[in-house]
């Protein structure tokens, strides 16, 4: 029977999981592999960090994902299939692992996150950069 996400432990297997989900991904690995050039053994420990900060409340993560998304954004556009992308991937990989409370929760916080970036990037006011 799956268990819920109750610790660090339980977000790093979530964590590592869903980003081998995502480089392999045809539409959006390449904006982590070949855009961003992203460095796993610094980006894996910093998304543990922010997601113990969401979902346990533990203020560990230091950093601004709005501004690291609107950089990136200028490098190339992440448009709503890019995020609808992203989303899915995320709920597949919590439910294929983890099943409760805590999944539920972590997959209602990814979507406003993920809903509220991809407004703030695309809509007209973009160019304000609300953060
Ligand atoms: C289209 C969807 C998305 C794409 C393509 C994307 C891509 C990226 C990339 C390439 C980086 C790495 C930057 C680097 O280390 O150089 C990054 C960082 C990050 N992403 Fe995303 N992302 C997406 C959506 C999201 C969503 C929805 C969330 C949150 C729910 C999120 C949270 C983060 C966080 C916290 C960081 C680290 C920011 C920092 O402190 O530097 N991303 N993202």
């Amino acid at each position: 029977m799956k268990k819920d996400i109750h610790n660090r432990e339980d977000i790093m297997l979530l964590v590592d999981t869903f980003y081998k989900n995502v480089a392999l991904n045809k539409q959006i690995g390449p904006i982590f592999t070949d855009v961003a050039k992203v460095d796993w053994s610094h980006h894996l420990p910093k998304m543990y960090d922010f997601w113990e900060s969401i979902l346990f409340g533990k203020a560990i993560y230091k950093g601004n994902p709005m501004l690291t998304h609107f950089a990136l954004n200028e490098q190339t556009p992440l448009q709503a299939e890019a995020f609808e992308t992203w989303k899915n991937l995320f709920f597949q990989t919590v439910d294929d692992l983890f099943k409760g409370e805590n999944a539920n929760l972590i997959k209602q916080k990814a979507q406003s996150i993920a809903d509220l970036m991809h407004f703030k990037i695309n809509s007209p006011q973009s160019k304000i950069k609300i953060v």
